[in-house]
């Protein structure tokens, strides 16, 4: 089976453009319109409303649509017009259409337009006013959920067994309807950002969704490779050889309980001066987390193939600023390996000393996160950067503490912790802070090492971070822990591409869109 090369060669995005059309004048497969409750038309709900002979206000009387936020009602082959379907969703009461409201209907439209199999659409729901919502944001939103809806991961089914027997139309063309005239450019720019985001989230998931078996670290590097190539990046992938030659102790003390070659990836993109101070970003790269010798209970263990989405989501969001050409510079380092029990691995209480001369104990060999992206963050120094961004599933306990839906994020900076908190707020992939203080730091005393892998039970999403910080002086440092975000489990079980969204917006954010 070849999987894994075609992961980042698949075509992705259809076209999105803004356009200012007559609606009612229109041929397409779906015209997408808003009402505000189960009585009121929308401006292009109306416009086709008069132009079919009271089509939609029949339907709204007849009870169709229902009354919550995100109703939708659909009429096929409505008379005088030209379009294939008219698909009307409730956006609910003006008065409460905020952004969650605003993405809620959005995201239900989005559900409703794919099963009705159009392949193409034109979307007029950009007129509804959300509260503190700009246009451009309505634009991106409408994009990114257009990424969830029709995102499908089936590069591991077989033709055999009748794959694409199953698979939906797809939609090829996606046209965005502006008020005015004068927002055109403004809409376009923002769909091209949303498209750009898109793109990398799919690169995140295909790469989080692929098995163990199938991305390898060797998988991550030649993606790596790839992206260089594609898109004219700097690429450099270091062999075990130059990591041992670096000191990397700690990263390497987790790879060798693995046959699978270790890499460490460093891309770059360079879209500012040379003489710019890049961003870095570092992403985990644990393509299968066992645990090691402390090896992790059977029971969804398979999840742990998602242990690399940091890195996947690094990759993506360097896909997207390259696509968006942000002025940056932006240097994405990925530490990859797999963590595995076997007569090499790391056994509980062995000292290993990091590429900053830090010795280590290893209480936990399933605390290898923080193992191998300590030498990161000591490489990471070589570039002088602005700030650094760490990426990770990193602990359990972050699931405990925020759930699903919001990361986790902490650092040594309170401005660009700031910074991080806004770019999820914006990007609706939201994080939230947890503390650092120095006190933390005392539960990492190690009787033998300078210090151990483990804090304990208490505060684990903390400790962690705390043990990342000390390897992370002399920046501006963050740390993102998506333990809980990057991946859904049971029925819906997949990879999010989180935080890409926010990484985005954050890096567009500093270079000052
Ligand atoms: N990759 C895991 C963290 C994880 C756990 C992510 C569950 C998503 C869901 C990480 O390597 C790990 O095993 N962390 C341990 C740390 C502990 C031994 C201090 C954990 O969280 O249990
Ligand atoms: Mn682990
Ligand atoms: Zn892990």
């Amino acid at each position: 089976m070849t999987v894994a090369p075609n992961a980042h060669a698949r075509p992705v995005v259809p076209s999105f453009s803004a356009v200012h059309v007559v609606v009612e004048k229109q041929r397409s497969g779906c015209i997408v319109v808003g009402a505000m409750g189960t009585r009121t038309l929308l401006p292009a709900a109306q416009a086709l409303d008069v132009a079919c002979g009271g089509a939609l206000t029949a339907l709204l009387k007849g009870g169709d649509l229902g009354p919550a936020v995100g109703a939708t009602a659909v009429l096929y082959r409505p008379a005088g017009l030209a379009c294939e379907r008219i698909l009307l969703v409730n956006l609910g009461k003006a008065s409460e259409l905020d952004a969650r409201n605003y993405r809620k209907a959005v995201q239900a439209a989005m559900q409703r337009l794919k099963d009705t199999g159009a392949t193409d659409a034109l979307w007029c729901l950009g007129e509804a006013d959300a509260k503190r919502c700009t246009m451009d944001w309505r634009a991106e939103q409408t994009v990114l959920a257009y990424g969830d809806t029709y995102y499908r991961f089936d590069q591991a089914k077989s033709e055999v067994a009748g794959k694409g027997n199953d698979r939906p139309a797809g939609l090829r063309a996606f046209k965005w309807q502006v008020a005015s005239r004068a927002q055109k450019a403004a809409a376009q720019e923002a769909l091209s950002c949303g498209a750009s985001i898109v793109a990398g989230m799919q690169l995140a998931r295909d790469l989080g969704n692929l098995p163990g078996n199938l991305c390898t670290p060797t998988t991550l590097a030649d993606t790596a490779m790839y992206l260089a190539e594609s898109h004219g990046l700097a690429v450099e992938v270091l062999e075990r050889m130059d990591m041992e030659r670096l000191g990397m102790g700690s990263f390497l003390s987790v790879a060798k309980g693995s046959d699978e070659p270790p890499k460490f990836i460093v891309l770059r993109y360079q879209g500012a001066e040379a003489t710019q101070r890049p961003i870095v970003l570092v992403g985990k790269g644990i393509t299968f987390d066992a645990g090691g010798i402390s090896l992790k209970p059977a029971a969804e263990m398979d999840e742990m193939k998602y242990d690399m989405a940091g890195a996947a989501s690094v990759l993506g969001t360097l896909q997207a600023a390259v696509e968006m050409a942000l002025p940056l510079n932006v240097v994405a380092l990925i530490p990859t390996c797999e963590n595995l029990p076997s007569g090499r691995a790391n056994k509980p209480g062995d000292i290993v000393t990091s590429m900053s001369g830090q010795t280590i104990e290893v209480l936990n060999t399933d605390a290898e996160g923080r193992l191998i992206l300590c030498d990161a963050l000591t490489y990471a120094e070589r570039f002088d950067p602005v700030c650094v961004v760490d990426v990770a599933t990193l602990t359990g306990a972050c699931v405990i503490a925020l759930g699903h839906v919001t990361s986790g994020v902490l650092g040594n900076d309170d401005k660009l912790v700031g910074e991080l908190l806004r770019a999820g707020e914006t990007a609706a992939d939201p994080c939230w802070q947890l503390p650092l203080f120095d006190e933390y730091q005392e539960q990492l005393k190690s009787n033998f090492a300078d210090m151990a892998n483990i804090g304990g039970r208490a505060g684990g999403t903390i400790t962690a971070a705390a043990f990342l910080s000390r390897f992370a002086k002399k920046y501006k440092w963050a740390h993102l822990d998506i333990a809980g975000t990057a991946w859904k489990s049971g029925k819906d079980k997949g990879s999010t591409g989180r935080p890409v969204p926010l990484l985005v917006h954050f890096l567009t954010h500093r270079a000052g869109r």
